[in-house]
């Protein structure tokens, strides 16, 4: 995969034409994007979107690899990015390198993702003077729900300061981007405003420096919540609920299979038997 963008890359189109960005975990649904995105991100978001997971906290580093190793088949020219799962980076930079280390070997992946600010910039910056690019997540970071207390709008009031400085110490650590999710307009294009690296936002603004959104949330497939910041871009989970009504009338009522989808008995005789 040597065409894919390196972190340097993205970094350096801060300020530039939108960075697109999208999260995958099979490889057909990676292929869909490698034409289209500039990012593609395995996000732990993989626990709810398709293991039905409460949250994102149970989330493990096996679940990541196996589903890591799955999207990177389906790229060619896409950077690939991997969250880092709960409890696999906080303790300390030297449990994050090793693990960070192994999404990265066994995956492919060109940059690991993790969550936090001002608490994580120590790591950040021991992950990226050893070789690891690291992309932020700040302002709802969903491994936090439960000291978070909901996924609620993050940085508004007295709380805008403390985002901020979060977006200048992840900047500052040497992460190449850094995602600003469910963080008000104004704020997210101040920080914007206020760091080199670039912004992908995901419920921030369209002043961010990219975008990223969960796909299976803007196909219309992952339904069990809407968030406000999602636009469907399709219903493929309508769609898909529909074909599958008529298969299962189809076959009861001895429609499926049709005559096309059966064999003869006897193998035809100018081709080959198939
Ligand atoms: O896991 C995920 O899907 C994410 C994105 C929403 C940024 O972290
Ligand atoms: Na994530």
């Amino acid at each position: 995969r040597q065409t894919a963008p390196m972190p340097v890359d993205i970094k350096s189109r801060k300020g530039g034409e939108p960075i697109v960005s999208l999260t995958a975990y099979t490889t057909p649904m990676a292929q869909m994007m490698d034409a289209h995105c500039d990012i593609v991100l395995v996000g732990d978001s993989v626990g709810m979107v398709l293991h039905g997971l409460p949250s994102t906290l149970e989330v493990t580093m096996e679940m990541m690899i196996l589903h890591g190793r799955a999207v990177s088949r389906g790229l060619s020219r896409a950077m690939m990015v991997i969250d880092m799962p709960f409890g696999s980076y906080e303790q300390s930079s030297e449990q994050a390198f090793e693990n960070a280390a192994q999404l990265m070997r066994e995956t492919g992946a060109g940059a690991v993702k993790l969550e936090g600010g001002q608490h994580m910039a120590q790591t950040i910056e021991f992950l990226v003077q050893r070789g690891i690019p690291v992309m932020a997540h700040i302002g709802l970071t969903p491994q936090s729900i439960n000291t978070l207390g909901g996924y609620k709008v993050q940085g508004r009031g007295p709380q805008a300061d403390v985002l901020m400085q979060d977006a200048k110490a992840v900047a500052a650590a040497g992460a190449f981007s850094v995602v600003l999710e469910k963080t008000p307009q104004g704020l997210s294009d101040e920080i914007t405003a206020s760091i080199d690296i670039p912004t992908i936002g995901i419920g921030a603004s369209a002043g961010c420096d990219g975008q990223i959104l969960v796909v299976d949330d803007m196909l219309g497939l992952f339904t069990a919540f809407k968030a406000k910041f999602v636009k469907r871009y399709a219903d493929l989970g309508d769609l898909g609920e529909a074909a599958i009504a008529a298969y299962a009338a189809d076959v009861r009522a001895r429609r499926f299979p049709g005559p096309e989808h059966v064999f003869a008995d006897a193998a035809p005789k100018v081709k080959a038997a198939q």
